[in-house]
């Protein structure tokens, strides 16, 4: 068969660009589609400011090729909740005013996402385990794990 050229990005298709053999996910989001939930932070898959969900699975989009996830279904930020509203774990992060900088809120908004989709009630320890290694530098975790709590009510 022939090999898969294209993804779902926010429920729309997009194709690959022709050699995208080099090319990562985050660079494909932000640099073709102008997507720019997803920060770079490390670019080394270790401070998750980069998620996005595939298959409804949060991943780190600076490591993944684009053609690692041809034909999946990938969800950014931008996609998180239906045009013009927002998600209810967006909403407990306004309301706990969770952000200093901000650079690591994609990832930590995404990441809880996926944790209350599949764990509607998780407890202050899921929730602590699931952003360990989501990195923030203003040292606003505190107030994050009081929006996490507050999303999961
Ligand atoms: Fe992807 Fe840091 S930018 S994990």
């Amino acid at each position: 068969a022939a090999p898969c050229t294209h993804l779902s990005v926010n429920g729309q298709r997009c194709e690959l660009p022709v050699d995208s053999t080099a090319l990562t996910l985050l660079h494909l989001l932000r640099n073709d589609l102008g997507l720019n939930g997803p920060k770079y932070g490390c670019g080394l898959g270790q401070c998750g400011a980069c998620t996005v969900l595939v298959d409804g699975v949060a991943a780190r989009a600076c490591v993944i090729p684009a053609t690692g996830v041809a034909g999946r279904d990938v969800t950014t930020l931008e996609g998180l909740a239906p045009p013009g509203q927002w998600h209810p774990v967006q909403q407990a992060f306004v309301d706990e005013q969770a952000a200093q900088c901000g650079y690591c809120l994609n990832g930590m908004v995404m990441m809880a996402a996926a944790l209350l989709a599949r764990q509607p009630q998780p407890s202050e320890a899921d929730i602590r385990r699931e952003l360990s290694h989501n990195l923030c530098r203003c040292g606003t975790h505190l107030s994050i794990l009081r929006a996490v709590q507050r999303a999961a009510e």
